[in-house]
């Protein structure tokens, strides 16, 4: 009856596949990396790298139910876009966000350096765009080593008068390694030794060739202390997302990912999620990460309550067991049960990797003193 791949088993395990499959050929079955195993099999070789099994292993695909690949393409409406803001230290990523949201986020940060990523949901005449600030790059590769495809453009900001700089090609590298398009905000273009022509030239370095030169990437130069350009660098956003015909089906469980998360000392655990599939109501159960909550209340970016957050929403919600890592996938379930179930289990999964890591150093620092 249940099965499992060998190289998913592996992965939920914490081990090579290829020690797996050594182990099986040991127990006298000979398996590849895409064959599925039986429960049974599955349960044995688990045993023998020390796991503890139960069957809720099996079952937790089918209470999540993350795929979407199957969905009714008809219950798929439009969406707005998820832009991350990228570039190097300095360049304007919190001013631009700032002038976009018309509020001032960088007078109320220490140092006037991101501390943390903001997530927010701004409305434009045109539509609504979501916006994810970022500090440095961690949180987006963390979400891309877990393959999820949280953002759909990258807005490359370069200082105009400083240009391309380190952070800059990491960002454009992040960018192009998770095959997200790129527009490019040439900023600060009200400084007298500002010189678009540069970035242009040092970005076609790296590969990436304005549309007046040939190439195919949006160039605009915008400032985020004269506001010059903001307009188009939203029309070209809310172009780019039309190209890209974003849906989600509204009407579904939720799915998201942490974009941060923190322990308030009045509140608890606080998560940043930003919603990709599905509307997430409060008082529901979910799983986030390891740890799962029934959400006690829900805050936009604004900081206001509500009761419910829909697909590319970004929404602050109190209520988890624990604080989950950035990039963590966030799911609504069906009841308390199953978020507990699947949370244990994944605890427990945490505990033997641990264990696991644990007795192969002993082992290691055993054979060194031998
Ligand atoms: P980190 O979050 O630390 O990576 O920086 P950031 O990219 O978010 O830059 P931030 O918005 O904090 O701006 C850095 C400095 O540049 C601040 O002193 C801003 O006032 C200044 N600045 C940002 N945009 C402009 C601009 O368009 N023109 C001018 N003249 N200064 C700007
Ligand atoms: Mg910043």
């Amino acid at each position: 009856d249940d099965t499992i791949v060998l190289a998913e088993l592996a992965k939920r395990m914490g081990i090579k596949a290829n020690d797996m499959i050594i182990k099986l050929m040991g127990m006298g079955v000979m398996a590849t990396v895409n064959q599925t195993i039986d429960y049974d099999t599955a349960e044995l070789v688990a045993t023998e790298f020390g796991f503890e099994v139960e069957r809720a292993a099996f079952e937790e695909e089918t209470i999540l139910s993350t795929s979407v690949v199957d969905e009714d393409p008809s219950l798929r409406v439009t969406r707005s876009p998820v832009v991350t803001i990228m570039g190097h230290v300095d360049h304007g990523k919190t001013s631009l966000l700032d002038v976009i949201r018309k509020t001032s986020v960088t007078s109320g940060e220490a140092g006037g350096i991101t501390q943390h990523i903001g997530a927010y949901h701004v409305e434009t005449e045109n539509g609504a765009i979501a916006f994810l600030d970022t500090p440095g790059h961690e949180a987006f590769t963390a979400m891309r080593s877990r393959g999820a495809k949280v953002t759909d453009i990258v807005i490359l900001v370069v200082a105009a008068d400083d240009g391309v700089m380190p952070q800059t090609v990491e960002a454009l590298n992040h960018a192009k390694a998770a095959e997200v398009p790129i527009i490019v905000a040439v900023n600060k273009i009200d400084k007298p030794d500002a010189d678009p022509d540069r970035v242009k030239r040092e970005l076609s370095e790296h590969g990436v060739l304005a549309e007046d030169w040939g190439g195919d990437t949006m160039f605009v130069n915008v400032s985020a202390k004269s506001h010059v350009g903001i307009p188009e660098l939203l029309e070209m956003v809310l172009l780019q997302a039309e190209v890209l015909e974003l849906v989600a089906n509204p009407d579904r469980l939720a799915i998201g990912h942490v974009v941060e998360a923190k322990l308030d000392i009045g509140r608890g655990p606080l998560a940043t999620v930003l919603i990709q599939e599905g509307t997430v109501k409060a008082g529901q159960s979910v799983v986030c990460g390891m740890y799962h909550g029934k959400i006690r209340a829900m805050f936009n970016d604004k900081g206001e309550q509500v009761s419910e957050a829909g697909p590319s929403m970004p929404v602050e919600i109190i209520g988890l067991t624990g604080v989950p890592e950035a990039g963590d996938e966030m799911v609504a379930v069906k009841d308390e049960k199953d978020a507990r179930q699947v949370s244990g289990h994944r605890l427990q999964k945490a505990r033997a990797r641990e264990l696991a890591k644990n007795s192969r150093v002993t082992l290691d620092s055993l054979f060194e003193r031998l």
